[in-house]
């Protein structure tokens, strides 16, 4: 995630306007920062790695003419965050400048072949190829607005983006498709921007683009229209009545809340990674000897999950381990024959690098999971894959747990590929669903969202949960528990319901909520069992179960449903998104402030 700006003003300076803006959209990202202008037929660029106040001290982002421009405040995804891959990028005469929020999934082969045609990059981006897609489309004797059209038609993916040309200095193009992109339409100039904050002390007016539109502004109006067919949109004005405040939440009263929602198009993302490195870290997993999976927190549980994944599907067997018990627990058996695959949000959980940094010595293989590229896991992972979740501030782990999961998913496929353990019909069947994921994790949230409020009331003064599923959705228990005990401060308990008879059930009284997660696969018929175990004591029972199972419904004092059935290793995926809205609403409901819970920090650095 990434955050563009545009401006394109009538009688005064862009480069001051695009600078305050972009600051106003550095949550988006903040690992380097660029501007573009325009004066008298030529273009300026300043750009450099790191946060805008530093490269500002620097390079003085606001001295530069013009009063048309683009900027930058970038969340890396493709090439570490180097001034070389800071965008605005350029075509190889530096006529035209772009600027982008997104993945090209396609750009490698669009490289390639604008490489033959003799185009030079600069970078290692996947944005660089629209510059001189457009650049191409230019000599073929196409006005600017044409040739970015042109261009969109050959990429595959998702963008906002912000095109100015010297040879026409008289508008910004911008499109969009996936990304946000939205209009403010001030007195005397219009922006474009990834978020309303960026121009809000500017302009509470604004036009919010739709998926396959181009924008073309100028500083007295604007023009809106549809890539495929070219025809005109006439959409309304909205007058925006946030506060600067609530306009960076996108109007969600709080960041947890936001990223709940943000889960599908996170999920979308995670589905456009790179095949070449899924493909060579499944490769090394595939050919280790022993794997172990270490991780804390919700990346942890990310990693219980995967070990049910790697074993059902690629017969793999894969120990998850906790970071901070790694060494104690698995440290003399470390060897240059183990895998150890890091999942980390951050990459900067000190307990994970302790045990990475540990393995490493001892002549471990280790590869990477995380959401921050350029971030000490990706340093020192001899292969790592970058999930694409965009900054996540909220403390408690919500859109980054479900795109773990994804990209784990997708690695256990790729392994079982290559090992050929599952029938293609299986494997193609698994595919399909993959694909559908975030429209299913989509109507999830729509679905249950009220609900969720609801039972939340109705929770808040519980004095303790018990969370349990089995097989894979014990760790989506886990989570769950993790998701209401970090928020709401109530204590929880979470078990493989099997295990739950073992001990903890002579915590059950009357009233006592037990929630159940019932997908159904192998274990929906013993988790029946466990259920019952749980009403005959006088449990409350809360369940998560795929639409349809009247059973598990009616033996649910209050029920969740996932729309549309999952494979098995998929499951997890969207059972965990009903239970991440109930602590949150009861978090709400408590009073508490969910994206700031006491003691606990977003990245935790110490040991
Ligand atoms: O950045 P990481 O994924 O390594 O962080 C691990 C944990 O600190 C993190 O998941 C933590 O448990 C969250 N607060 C969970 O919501």
């Amino acid at each position: 995630m990434c955050g563009i700006f545009g401006c394109i003003a009538r009688n005064a300076k862009a480069a001051p306007i695009i600078h305050a803006a972009l600051k106003r959209l550095e949550y988006r990202g903040y690992d380097s920062v660029g501007i573009a202008t325009i004066h008298k037929g030529k273009i300026y660029i300043k750009k450099d790695s790191g946060k805008i106040d530093d490269v500002h001290k620097l390079l003085n982002l606001d001295d530069m003419p013009g009063s048309l421009g683009i900027g930058h405040t970038r969340w890396a995804t493709h090439g570490a965050p180097y001034q070389a891959n800071a965008h605005p990028h350029t075509d190889c005469k530096g006529e035209i400048a772009v600027v982008h929020n997104g993945i090209i999934e396609n750009f490698s082969e669009l490289r390639n072949e604008l490489e033959d045609l003799g185009h030079k990059f600069k970078s290692k981006t996947d944005t660089e190829v629209i510059p001189h897609l457009i650049e191409e489309n230019m000599k073929k004797s196409l006005g600017l607005v044409e040739s970015v059209r042109e261009a969109l038609k050959a990429v595959r993916g998702s963008y906002a983006i912000a095109v100015i040309s010297s040879r026409e200095p008289d508008k910004i193009v911008c499109a969009r498709m996936e990304s946000p992109l939205i209009l403010g339409i001030g007195e005397n100039a219009v922006y474009c921007a990834s978020d309303v904050p960026a121009f809000l002390p500017l302009t509470n007016k604004a036009v919010v683009l739709e998926n396959e539109e181009i924008a073309i502004i100028r500083p007295d109006g604007y023009e809106i229209r549809r890539i495929t067919d070219w025809s005109l949109v006439e959409r309304k004005l909205e007058t925006i009545e946030w506060t600067a405040e609530m306009a960076e939440k996108q109007g969600y009263p709080h960041f947890m809340l936001k990223e709940i929602h943000e889960q599908p198009q996170c999920l979308r993302n995670t589905l456009r990674l790179q095949d070449k490195y899924l493909d060579l870290m499944a490769t090394f997993l595939d050919r280790a000897q022993e794997i172990f999976l270490v991780a804390a927190g919700t990346s942890y549980h990310a990693c219980l999950a995967a070990s049910y994944m790697f074993s059902k599907i690629a017969y793999l067997a894969a120990h998850p381990v906790i970071a901070s018990e790694f060494i104690e627990q698995e440290g003399m058996a470390v060897n240059i024959n183990s895998t150890i695959l890091a999942v980390s949000q951050s990459g900067e959980t000190a307990d994970t690098l302790e045990a990475v940094e540990y393995a490493r010595l001892r002549a471990a293989t280790i590869l990477g999971l995380t959401n921050v590229v350029g971030s000490t896991l990706t340093r020192i992972s001899r292969v790592y894959v970058v999930q694409q979740s965009g900054p996540e501030i909220g403390v408690a782990a919500t859109k980054t747990f479900t795109s773990q999961l994804s990209v784990l998913a997708q690695l256990a496929l790729r392994v079982a590929k290559i090992r050929g353990k599952v029938g293609h019909r299986q494997m193609e069947e698994i595919e399909k669903k993959m694909m559908e994921i975030p429209d299913i994790v989509e109507r999830t949230i729509k679905e249950n969202e009220e609900k969720a409020k609801k039972v939340a009331k109705k929770l808040k003064d519980k004095k303790i949960f018990f969370f349990l599923g089995r097989g894979i959705s014990s760790a989506t228990a886990m989570e769950a528990r993790l998701k209401l005990m970090e928020i709401t401060y109530i204590p929880a308990i979470a078990y493989p319901a099997g295990e739950s008879k073992h001990g903890p059930i002579s915590l059950i009284e009357p009233g006592l909520p037990v929630v159940f997660i019932c997908p159904r696969d192998e274990t929906r018929k013993t988790i029946v069992g466990n259920i019952m175990e749980m009403k005959a004591r006088g449990a409350m029972i809360i369940s998560v179960i795929e639409k349809g199972d009247e059973e598990i419904k009616k033996l649910s004092d209050e029920y969740f449903e996932i729309p549309g059935s999952l494979p098995e290793i998929l499951s997890p995926i969207a059972f965990i998104i009903p239970l991440q809205l109930l602590a949150y609403y009861i978090a709400v409901e408590k009073g508490l402030d969910p994206d700031k819970p006491r003691n606990l920090a977003k990245s935790v650095t110490v040991k």
